[in-house]
């Protein structure tokens, strides 16, 4: 049984304050026309490991990226095609089963999740996922869904992600409200999922179930889920406590799941989606490479700073209590950290630093210290803000470019010219 602690915490990270009025941070009121019209548009801005020369420009960026490719993998001798319109179809599992082109899920994503961002992942041929308890009530759901409608004819799902909380919000509502509008895509993640998933599979719904053990995938598969989402150690949000990476996650999950699986937790590029796929993944799920895209909510600081930092630049809290939490490095989570440490912790020591109304704050006024903000360690490999279809475009090139290159290591024994 979880403490009472435990439960404020994880229902301050992912809940907390809810908004009153509207949920967006800069404006995503975004009609179809002006959604398309922003997909055409490419932010870059300066790399941290690379010259700003080298990205300056949109038109530049799908060579710049294949020939990073080509410095780093192993054959040297590799010929790629870096035309973003020589692109083949990839078709697994999940594609199949979600009616999407590119098997890349945006996650539910606390204040992320709102119709502009989950509509130009669909849009750009992924899933766009709305984040059904960042609204306000389940009516709030209901125009969330309407308005992502008006934006993408394409399928798109909803988040329910189930909180231990001493006040748990109207799970039961938020579910009927996306089912009587038409929802037919569920992503849930949380604790006791199962009347959730018997509800949604009775009418008629793909669920696919978010988790962070093989253990907790098995059985989610006897609940009758359609596909599970595999959340590594890399994760932001809550990884859970076996600290368990990807690699030996999904490694597991190829050789024990009946269902087909997407990858989720540090993949923000094209290498970690093919290595997902090589892992025996039908897919990838990635949150924090979403927030860094130009049709995001959050404040335009909050991306440039995600862009700015490196992979060391996250840390974990509520270690102590038992519901870890992957967030940003600033003070307020460094200042956790070190109550944390002090031993005996309890929540309350940690009640106000962590509140829900700062954390809204680094979204809305772009002041990265003003609270905990979820962040994965992919921002170590987040360079840009491109468009969501500017990003996923840039997965099926370089995927099939990776996957090219990766053929002409079988070398049917050529030997060595000395
Ligand atoms: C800002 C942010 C908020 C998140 N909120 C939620 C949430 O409310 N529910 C949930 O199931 N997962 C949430 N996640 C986790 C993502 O859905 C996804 O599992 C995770 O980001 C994958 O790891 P990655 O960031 O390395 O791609 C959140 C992630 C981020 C970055």
């Amino acid at each position: 049984m979880p403490t009472a602690g435990q439960l404020r915490t994880a229902a301050l990270i992912y809940r907390s304050a809810f908004p009153s009025t509207n949920n967006s941070f800069c404006s995503n009121r975004l009609d179809r026309s002006s959604l398309l019209k922003s997909s055409a548009r490419v932010s870059v801005i300066a790399s941290k490991t690379l010259s700003t020369s080298s990205i300056s420009s949109s038109s530049r960026l799908s060579g710049f990226h294949s020939s990073s490719i080509r410095d780093n993998v192993p054959n040297s001798r590799l010929s790629f095609s870096t035309s973003a319109n020589t692109k083949m179809p990839v078709t697994t599992a999940v594609t199949k089963l979600l009616g999407i082109r590119v098997p890349i899920v945006q996650g539910g994503m606390q204040w992320v999740g709102v119709p502009s961002l989950a509509a130009a992942v669909s849009e750009a041929g992924g899933l766009g996922i709305l984040t059904a308890l960042t609204q306000p009530s389940p009516d709030a759901l209901r125009t969330a869904i309407r308005e992502t409608k008006k934006l993408t004819s394409k399928p798109f799902g909803v988040n329910i992600t189930l909180l231990p909380s001493i006040n748990p919000p109207d799970y039961e509502g938020y579910a009927r409200a996306a089912v009587e509008e038409g929802v037919k895509i569920f992503e849930t993640a949380g604790n006791n999922p199962g009347p959730l998933i018997k509800y949604f599979k009775n009418n008629g719904c793909v669920v696919i179930h978010k988790c962070t053990t093989i253990r907790h995938a098995k059985s989610a598969e006897r609940l009758g889920v359609d596909c599970l989402s595999i959340d590594g150690f890399e994760c932001a949000g809550h990884p859970g406590e076996d600290d368990i990476g990807g690699l030996v996650l999904l490694a597991r999950a190829a050789k024990e799941l009946k269902v087909p699986y997407i990858a989720s937790g540090g993949i923000a590029d094209s290498r970690g989606y093919v290595a997902a796929l090589a892992l025996g993944a039908a897919g990838v799920n990635m949150g924090t490479r979403f927030m860094c895209t130009v049709e995001s909510p959050i404040h335009q600081n909050i991306k440039e700073k995600i862009v700015a930092s490196t992979e060391r630049d996250t840390v974990h809290i509520f270690r102590t209590l038992h519901n870890t939490a992957r967030v940003y490095k600033n003070k307020v989570s460094m200042e956790v950290v070190a109550i944390e440490k002090r031993g005996n912790a309890k929540f309350e020591d940690v009640k106000d630093l962590v509140s829900g109304a700062r954390g809204r704050l680094v979204y809305e006024k772009g002041d990265p210290d003003a609270g905990i903000w979820s962040a994965g360690i992919t921002i170590g490999l987040i360079n840009d803000i491109p468009t969501c279809e500017e990003l996923l475009r840039r997965f099926e090139t370089e995927a099939e470019e990776i996957v090219g290159g990766l053929n002409k290591i079988f070398t049917n024994g050529e030997k060595a010219k000395l």
